[in-house]
């Protein structure tokens, strides 16, 4: 009676504990598949090999695997080490349970909190044709003038921000028809206050300058493409994609792209695959197409050992759209994310990575992109492209605005007599 009464209560024990070890594995399923589900946040979940995130992936199973260990120990005499071991599934389904409710909260509730600051800037909606003034310059009709920067990491100390203040004051004097700012504004995306920063000197030194940011894999973290879109992305913008995180903007002089790439491929769907494809294909086949995206394709750069995959010659963007560019004959691919300035060219595409707005350096390449052309490390800048009637002229500028290289891409239409669709190259 007694042995009966016993293993009655062994199965009641033992119930209790897959009853909250299934609660904790559905609460860390749940944390987990809100974040995947976050524009840019499933990078972190392919890039990210850090113990910690991967921790907070596995963390569910905890509950389940000891309670799984505790059953054979249950056919043994002495009941004391399954007891112990259904003890520990107990307590850890607790503790999973409340991690993974804390961190759920946190993800929605951390970027909601607090006020961004009111912004004093002149943001572009890409859904409007941008007007460009030409003007001259060594004796060239400048038709269009953009400044490109990225990876500026407001909200660490790593970043030279002396650096990164003389380069805006750069910019701003320059007075381009558009900056584009690839992305990695902040380091933390959920930090409301990196993004006050963010925006204090972007209002205090470019007021006036029309600009057009991009969400990097940093400003989307933790739930910050929330804060990316409402410091940059005002509700009364549209685009012709659809999205605030990928458009083409129109102007009399150039095609103007922006893709959707914080961290590679993931956000790469068939939907802003179909949408790129169709923009390439209808670009006046008169004009150069340049095309922006804060992670690389071609790049030279090095292995990170928290990263699970190399940090050069991208092996996700490089298949999935260079191809394209190559086919539609895409000038110009200027992105961020490597935190040095390169020139690179492959197969009569151009790449300018221009990660060098004040955030640390990458460390001194230890691989050297096979497409590289020129490359400063540990120099911080931004780029200056500048559109005349035949050319497209790139240039690196340092922190003070001097030239440190220069390139000049002739851009040749590809036309098909009578056609008014871009002709894809063989
Ligand atoms: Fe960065």
């Amino acid at each position: 009676m007694a042995l009966f009464r016993n293993g009655n209560g062994i199965a009641w024990a033992r119930r209790r504990a897959l009853v909250w070890a299934l609660f904790a594995l559905a609460f860390c399923a749940a944390m987990n598949i809100y974040h995947y589900s976050l524009q840019g946040a499933r990078g972190l979940y392919l890039w990210d090999k850090t113990w910690l995130f991967r921790i907070l992936i596995l963390m569910g199973l905890l509950p389940l695997g000891l309670l799984a260990l505790s059953l054979p120990l249950e056919k043994i005499k002495t009941k004391a080490p399954s007891k112990l071991l259904r003890g520990f599934s107990l307590v850890s389904s607790f503790l999973v349970s409340l991690a993974s409710l804390g961190i759920l909260a946190f993800l929605i509730a951390a970027p909601r909190m607090g006020e961004l600051r009111k912004a004093d800037l002149n943001l572009i909606d890409p859904s409007i044709k941008l007007e460009s003034s030409s003007r001259l310059y060594d004796d060239q009709e400048m038709l269009l003038r953009l400044s490109v920067g990225s990876d500026a990491h407001w909200g660490t100390e790593k970043t030279d921000s002396n650096a990164r203040s003389n380069i805006l004051a750069t910019i701003a004097e320059n007075k381009p028809d558009l900056f584009f700012l690839l992305g990695d504004t902040v380091e933390t995306g959920s930090s409301v206050s990196q993004w006050n920063a963010a925006l204090s000197d972007l209002s205090a030194i470019v007021p006036k300058v029309p600009l057009r940011p991009l969400m990097g894999n940093h400003d989307a973290l933790f739930g910050g493409q929330y804060l990316f879109k409402k410091a940059f992305f005002p509700e009364a913008f549209s685009s012709d994609s659809g999205s605030p995180y990928y458009y083409s903007i129109e102007t009399k002089v150039a095609t103007l792209v922006a893709l959707n790439l914080p961290w590679g491929t993931e956000n790469f769907d068939r939907k802003q695959r179909t949408w790129l494809e169709e923009v390439l294909k209808t670009a006046d086949p008169l004009k150069p197409i340049i095309v922006f995206s804060h992670s690389y394709f071609y790049a030279s750069g090095y292995d990170d050992p928290d990263l699970d995959k190399p940090w050069y010659d991208h092996y996700q963007n490089i298949p999935a759209l260079t191809p394209i560019f190559e086919r539609y004959g895409v000038d110009l691919v200027v992105s961020g994310h490597n935190h040095y300035m390169e020139f690179l060219e492959h197969n009569e595409v151009r790449y300018a990575i221009v990660g060098a707005m004040g955030s640390k350096s990458d460390p001194v390449p230890a691989h050297v992109s096979p497409a590289s052309k020129w490359i400063a490390v540990a120099t911080f800048g931004h780029v200056n492209i500048n559109i005349t009637k035949d050319y497209i002229v790139v240039e690196f500028k340092d922190q003070l605005g001097k030239t440190l290289h220069e390139e000049r891409i002739r851009y040749l239409p590809s036309l098909e007599s009578g056609s008014n669709e871009r002709s894809p190259q063989a």
